[in-house]
């Protein structure tokens, strides 16, 4: 307990520098030429990209400071260290700190897609030994309804670490994906990042105690040097985030879901996120256009946001894209024109959707309804955690 006091007094100090460091480095970033133009705004200025890597570092460092205060009593008596909780902690660690790399070597160089789905891969490499040597538990448990074909559990084996790093890819990506409008990256993970510490509170009662005071080891410092730059992320954004904090945090969610055995509550939180990966499909694959760009649509007449569109040549189309859209039409997921030659779709983005769906907005009051929806996802998902659960799984 006297750990977690200590580790709140370091992560509000890690909020204050974040908040300094982030105001007078932002100048650097764009004498380093690491800028964008705010693509939903009248004035075309400079912001300072990758402002990330700064809340990404002292995160980091701040874990690092911690580590003589949580490994205390071990480093007193070394005869009983725990080495497999050490092993733990710095591989996770070092994954984040990979993805940091990684991250701003993207926001640098603008790496492919390709290279966006081997990075998170390559970087959970270390977190899935050290579970191979900890744990290597890879059965999951099967909920009670179908549990005469199935049995009450299936050992996966490999599999499940291929799941594991698949949730590294996911978690990073989704982010990534779900992007373009001021506060819209770090909101959403700041609620997720929430979401997890309300979870650990709740469960530090129970038995898995351990597995939870280590989420929360992570969890605090992250949400406070969160806090930190979406202090100057939120509208009007004085600095962008960067691909460096959507993959520093993914990684963070995924390192905790993974290392606290709770990686399918963590999904759970990811709602929002899962809806806006699967509705991108057609356009992530190639399906339909995907433009560099599928933030929404400016208007500076009215200062208001709308959907972004995608022209698909009617020539180019194959049976399954018009299988697609078909089904799409069928469902009101899309709204689109069409004449001889072409046809005029919105973006598939989540946010896009509520554009459509809730008509034309500023871009501070689309801010606030996505995270409201990301907010109400959670409160399902604990839903879903807690009374819905026990009548899947024992309890
Ligand atoms: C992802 C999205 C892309 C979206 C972009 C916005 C996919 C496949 N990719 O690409 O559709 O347009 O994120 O971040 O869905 N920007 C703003 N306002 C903001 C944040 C960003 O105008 O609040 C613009 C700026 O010009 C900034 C740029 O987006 O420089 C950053 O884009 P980047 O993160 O490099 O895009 P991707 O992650 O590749
Ligand atoms: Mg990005």
């Amino acid at each position: 307990m006297l750990s977690l006091i200590l580790l709140m007094i370091l992560s509000l100090i890690a909020f204050l520098i974040t908040d300094e460091l982030i105001h007078k480095l932002k100048n650097l970033f764009i004498n380093a030429g690491l800028y964008g133009i705010d693509l939903c705004k009248t004035d075309k200025n400079k912001i300072p990209e990758a402002l990330g890597v700064v809340s990404g570092c002292v995160f980091l460092i701040t874990c690092f400071l911690f580590i003589p205060i949580a490994f205390g009593n071990g480093l007193m008596d070394t005869q009983h260290f725990p080495h497999n909780e050490f092993a733990e902690f710095l591989a996770a660690l070092l994954s984040i700190c990979c993805m940091l790399l990684l991250g701003f070597a993207d926001d640098v160089l603008d790496l492919r897609w390709r290279y966006k789905l081997v990075l998170p891969t390559v970087a959970s490499l270390p977190l899935l030994v050290v579970y191979y040597v900890n744990f290597n538990s890879t059965t999951f448990i099967i909920p009670i309804p179908f549990r005469s074909w199935f049995g009450v559990s299936v050992n996966i084996g490999f599999l499940y670490y291929i799941y594991m790093g698949m949730l590294a890819v996911f978690c990073t990506n989704a982010i990534n994906i779900l992007a373009g409008i001021n506060g819209i990256e770090v909101g959403q993970s700041f609620v997720i990042a929430l979401s997890i510490v309300v979870f650990d509170i709740i469960e530090l009662q129970g038995d898995q105690y351990k597995a939870h005071t280590f989420s929360l080891h992570i969890m605090i410092p992250y949400l406070a040097t969160t806090l930190g730059l979406l202090k100057h992320n939120w509208y009007p954004s004085r600095v962008f985030v960067g691909d460096t904090f959507c993959y520093v945090s993914g990684m963070t969610f995924a390192v905790v879901g993974i290392l606290s055995h709770f990686s399918k509550t963590v999904l759970l939180f990811f709602l929002p996120q899962i809806i806006n990966f699967i509705y991108s499909v057609p356009q992530l694959f190639h399906f339909i256009p995907c433009p560099r760009h599928r933030l929404p649509k400016f208007s500076a007449e009215t200062n208001l946001l709308h959907a972004s569109r995608s022209i698909i040549i009617k020539k180019d189309m194959n049976v399954f894209t018009k299988v697609m859209l078909q089904i799409l039409t069928l469902l009101r997921l899309v709204d689109f024109t069409e004449d001889n030659e072409s046809i005029t779709i919105n973006n598939m983005t989540l946010i896009n959707l509520f554009l459509i769906k809730l008509g034309p907005m500023s871009e501070v009051m689309l801010t606030k309804k996505i995270l409201l929806f990301q907010i109400l996802c959670s409160c399902v998902a604990f839903v879903i955690r807690y009374p819905l659960a026990t009548y899947f799984y024992d309890k």
